[in-house]
């Protein structure tokens, strides 16, 4: 279908796209021009929250929502720009009369629960640093993570904090406050933890909103890599110009909007754009507690009358195969102005289900956790070509380029050759570092080219298509999997001897985990070893990680210097050619 061209109408908009004509925005654009369209903080400050929340309560939207809260019985609570600054103050205040200071990491680790949304913008007004966690994480990834990034204060639930933290509390020292999001009373708590609720009422609901700087660590998102533990990727307060700007530019949003991202903030783009960018613009969030479920989101686009919706690859393919299996679904008499993606390739047959359930296809978007926000876009009032990911956003520069052993870069320019996606650096949301890691850090980028590690090629009209990664790592259902990790709580298992885990190939989800195990001897594959694997690597690692498939086998491939090639054991579930095996070290 590369050929395939949806054209868009020239003119004759009922609400003209915010960015009429990309070319011409992008030859105008400056990333100091976008910062103008942000008020700022006196002396040059910028606050994410500010631009977010306060900014809006203390003008003409106070009495707006900002956020329409759907709680899982179908319950609707809408909290107003002016309601949202004053339940971050207290949260702020609470954490000052905690002496949490600036630039200490408070942690959420919570469903999506109101609660959620006031921490992490309640934490900004403090000008502390905000990391959220999955709650679909096991104990071991939420360990590694707190430690990882010193971790002083951890929002979370009673539930998860009984199967979750409670166990690994004694491992994290440096973890002094935990807060619960409960209904029962303080006294009733675990001990070392307490209420949320009973100190945000004894807090006042003004406050001062910290002097941060630009370049003031934020947001902390940890992502995976092939090897190593999970990487802190640095954001800055900086960051929110370049949230303001895609969201109008690439998703169309303006003051007013609603606005339905459907990721979990959990995760990077749940915060960019299902918290930060949104707010900043003075949409109505959408927020569904509840999981997936095709009947509720059908419902939700027709009840909520959303005007832009941002979701994921995995939820399209679900709800096409619900609509395939002739599921109920409601009609949308008034689809979104906009429908966009991210996170995962996006099939040309999914780019197509928009325009033929919504009249409008799915854009695809492109970016990464380090990125912070879309690089590359699908236009409102562009042509789309099913199976793109689109154009670079105006500020940002987008290359193909090829490593040399020397440490340079070779360009790729041929239209249709592939090679790695490099961004020239610079974005103001481009992470700051990895934290603790200079060294790591330092080796994403040649030349003043961030290299992406995704491999992508330009067709002869400048859309970027991509091709895949240049590492191990597994995109299951949109998250990022670290094999690395799976395979380190999977040699915690007594009969296990060594594990490889890839990412096998699946119609809804993309990937999903699947481990390779080999056993010490004396030890035989069984249905039942098999179940107590998989139950071990869940309880560890949490559903959102853990392996859904488990292989015994007799050998795993490896290097001469003895590394398990994932590469050979995912060709093997692809049936892809098995690429170079040289290196290969035959089993004795
Ligand atoms: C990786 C980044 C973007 C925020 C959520 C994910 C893959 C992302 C696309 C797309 C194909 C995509 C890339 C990228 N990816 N968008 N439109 N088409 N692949 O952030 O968890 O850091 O993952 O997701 O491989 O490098 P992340």
């Amino acid at each position: 279908m590369d050929g395939l061209v949806l054209r868009k109408p020239r003119g004759g908009w009922t609400v003209p796209p915010t960015m009429p004509d990309y070319h011409e925005t992008r030859q105008g654009f400056s990333w100091a021009e976008a910062r103008r369209w942000l008020q700022g903080l006196p002396d040059g400050g910028l606050n994410i929250a500010h631009e977010a929340v306060d900014r809006h309560a203390q003008g003409a939207r106070r009495k707006q929502t900002a956020l329409r809260w759907i709680a899982k019985s179908g319950a609707v609570r809408d909290i107003t720009y002016g309601e949202l600054a004053a339940a971050t103050s207290r949260f702020a205040n609470a954490l000052r009369a905690l002496g949490v200071g600036r630039d200490e990491r408070v942690f959420t680790l919570l469903g999506r629960v109101p609660e959620l949304y006031v921490a992490a913008l309640g934490t900004l007004k403090n000008g502390s640093v905000f990391c959220p966690l999955f709650s679909a994480f096991g104990p071991d990834p939420v360990r590694t993570r707190l430690a990882l990034g010193d971790g002083r204060v951890l929002v979370t639930t009673d539930r998860l904090y009984h199967s979750k933290v409670a166990p690994i509390r004694p491992d994290l020292p440096q973890l002094r406050h935990v807060l619960l999001v409960s209904d029962r009373a303080e006294h009733e708590l675990p001990t070392g933890t307490r209420s949320l609720r009973t100190l945000l009422a004894a807090s006042g609901d003004r406050c001062a909103v910290a002097p941060t700087r630009p370049e003031e660590m934020a947001i902390l998102h940890f992502t995976s890599g092939t090897t190593g533990t999970p990487k802190g990727a640095i954001h800055v307060h900086e960051a929110v110009v370049a949230h303001r700007a895609t969201a109008h530019q690439a998703l169309d949003l303006r003051p007013g909007d609603v606005f339905w991202c459907t990721a979990d903030p959990g995760w990077v783009t749940g915060v960019s754009y299902g918290i930060v960018a949104p707010l900043v613009v003075g949409a109505t969030v959408i927020v569904d507690e509840e999981e997936f479920d095709a009947d509720r989101w059908f419902a939700i686009l027709r009840d909520q009358a959303v005007d832009v919706w941002y979701t994921a690859p995995t939820a399209i393919r679900m709800l096409m195969k619900w609509e395939a299996a002739g599921g109920p679904t409601p009609r949308v008499a008034r689809p979104p102005r906009l429908l966009a993606s991210v996170g995962e390739p996006l099939n040309p047959q999914g780019a197509l289900w928009g325009q033929d359930r919504f009249g409008s296809p799915i854009h695809d978007t492109w970016w990464q956790t380090e990125t912070g926000a879309i690089m590359i876009a699908n236009f409102r009032a562009m042509d789309v070509k099913p199976g793109s990911m689109g154009r670079p956003m105006p500020g940002v520069e987008a290359t193909v380029v090829c490593r040399r052993d020397d440490g340079g870069i070779d360009f790729v320019r041929e239209p249709g050759a592939e090679g790695e996606l490099a961004l020239r650096a610079g974005w103001p949301s481009m992470f700051r570092g990895y934290l603790g890691e200079p060294e790591r850090y330092r080796a994403c980028f040649r030349d003043g080219w961030y290299l992406t590690g995704d491999l992508v090629r330009y067709d002869g009209d400048g859309f970027v298509w991509f091709v895949g990664r240049t590492d191990d790592v597994i995109k299951s259902s949109g998250h990022l999997i670290g094999p690395f990790e799976v395979e380190n709580v999977l040699l915690d298992f007594p009969s296990v001897a060594e594990a490889g885990v890839i990412g096998r190939p699946d119609p809804i989800a993309g990937e999903i985990v699947k481990a390779f195990v080999t056993l010490k001897p004396g030890h035989a594959a069984s249905a039942e070893l098999e179940r107590q694997l998989l139950a071990h690597a869940r309880r560890r690692l949490g559903a959102a990680v853990a392996p859904r498939e488990i292989a015994f086998v007799t050998f795993l491939p490896k290097t001469r210097s003895g590394k398990i090639m994932r590469r050979l054991l995912k060709a093997g579930e692809t049936g892809s050619a098995a690429g170079d095996i040289s290196t290969l070290e035959p089993p004795s």
